[in-house]
């Protein structure tokens, strides 16, 4: 046991121990730690991803403590614009399914109010632990509690209000290191006939894509479809009805209900397991082979990047926590890499956790005008793209997923 983190012996649905470990990233400080001067000290921790041999949910080895990650947080959703749309178009579909005016929606992991200030004729509350996110949805008219959600936090919160009809949980279940309490919270505020809709990162488009570096602290749980349906299930709920969405490199939302609400699983949700089985993600060898991709990956992203500095200048383009991910485990730093712009306010003037390199206001990057942009966030790919036709008439991108290319 270190002093910020816990190693896990049990699966973290099945809760039988028999983890195994397939993929190594090495140490590597948490990816949203970006430092005000390269001299601070750093906590390396290590990134060691493992799957359960009796379920199959792929899940990180270690549990940091998340007040050490969590306690000041820098990703605002709604600096993204490519995410504000998207939440935008999710309300409309939440309120068709499941709302009728007057209705109670609660969103854990709320973060600055993105999705929640688009309900209208509603109740709303947000359950966001960062106190800095959760000041900023006050501050737009969103109802923010300042907390981690729990069955405790579930419990009050019904008898405080009541219960919901809808709850929303997007890219934060994958965080939570206690799903069992975050099922028996779900259990005690959600109404007889509510939905619980849960966002993460799809496993088979992290498997496929080969987005080894999505892979970080802060997200515990790798879910696949596998793997909702058999947390769902000992928790006497059914995922009733899920979809493929094309955000973060490739997410998966579930809408899970108690049993007794659902009368059919959508056709969708037996695809994904059919999916799933022809992948043979049931098996430890597709894991273990996985690893060796990624292995593969990381060599050719290095040679590819020494060999383009020593023919001209490289910045970083935007600084996502997967983009220090990827900085850390292939070892790239301000020897290759003068700096990273980023439209983030709170991360310009800062330093890249683990590799230092300074990151910037994108200002810099036009200032600068260098040869060749590494696209960090290779997620907005297509936005970005578009925007920057000025840079692109001299300068190319290097995009290192899911495909590594120069363009
Ligand atoms: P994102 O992928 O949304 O989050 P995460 O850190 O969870 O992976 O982060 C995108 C980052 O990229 C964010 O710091 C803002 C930055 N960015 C730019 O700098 N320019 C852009 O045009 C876009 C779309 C994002």
């Amino acid at each position: 046991m270190s002093e910020h983190y816990e190693r896990r012996s049990k699966c973290r649905i099945c809760l039988d121990p028999v983890l195994e470990d397939f993929l190594d990233l090495g140490e590597i400080p948490p990816a949203n730690g970006f430092v005000s001067s390269p001299d601070q000290d750093e906590v390396y921790i290590p990134l060691v991803v493992s799957v359960c041999r009796n379920c199959s949910h792929v899940q990180l080895r270690n549990t940091v403590d998340r007040q050490f990650l969590f306690s000041d947080y820098p990703y605002f959703s709604s600096r993204s614009s490519p995410i504000e749309k998207h939440f935008e178009t999710y309300a409309d579909k939440i309120t068709d399914r499941y709302l009728d005016n007057g209705d109670f929606v609660v969103e854990i992991g709320s973060n600055d109010g993105v999705l929640l200030k688009n309900f209208e004729n509603v109740d709303i509350l947000g359950i966001e632990p960062a106190e800095n996110v959760a000041a900023v949805a006050e501050e737009r008219g969103v109802p923010t509690r300042t907390d981690f959600f729990s069955e405790k936090i579930a419990l009050d919160v019904a008898s405080e209000e009541r219960r919901a009809e809808v709850i929303m949980a997007n890219n934060v279940v994958g965080h939570v290191d206690d799903l069992q309490d975050l099922m028996r919270g779900i259990d005690a505020l959600l109404t007889d006939e509510g939905a619980f809709v849960v966002e993460v990162p799809y496993f088979v488009d992290l498997y496929n894509g080969g987005e080894f570096d999505t892979i970080y602290h802060e997200h515990i749980s790798y879910f696949s479809m596998r793997s909702f349906a058999k947390l769902a299930n000992s928790h006497g709920f059914t995922v009733a009805d899920a979809e493929r969405v094309q955000v973060h490199g490739g997410t998966i939302r579930v809408y899970m209900q108690r049993t007794e609400a659902v009368e059919e699983r959508s056709a969708l949700v037996e695809d994904l397991l059919t999916l799933e089985r022809a992948m043979d993600l049931d098996q430890l060898d597709t894991y273990h082979e996985f690893a060796d991709s990624v292995g593969r990956r990381r060599e050719q992203i290095r040679e590819l990047i020494q060999e383009l500095s020593s023919r001209g200048d490289i910045v970083g383009y935007g600084a996502p926590a997967k983009g220090n991910i990827l900085l850390n485990y292939c070892d790239l730093g301000t020897d290759v890499i003068d700096f990273i712009a980023d439209t983030t306010p709170a991360k310009q003037g800062s330093y890249a956790p683990g590799t230092n390199i300074p990151v910037r206001r994108p200002e810099e990057f036009e200032d600068a005008d260098p040869d060749y942009a590494l696209l960090l966030a290779w997620n907005y790919r297509d936005a970005i793209l578009e925007k920057e036709r000025e840079f692109r008439k001299d300068g190319r991108f290097v995009i290192p997923i899911p495909h590594l290319d120069v363009v």
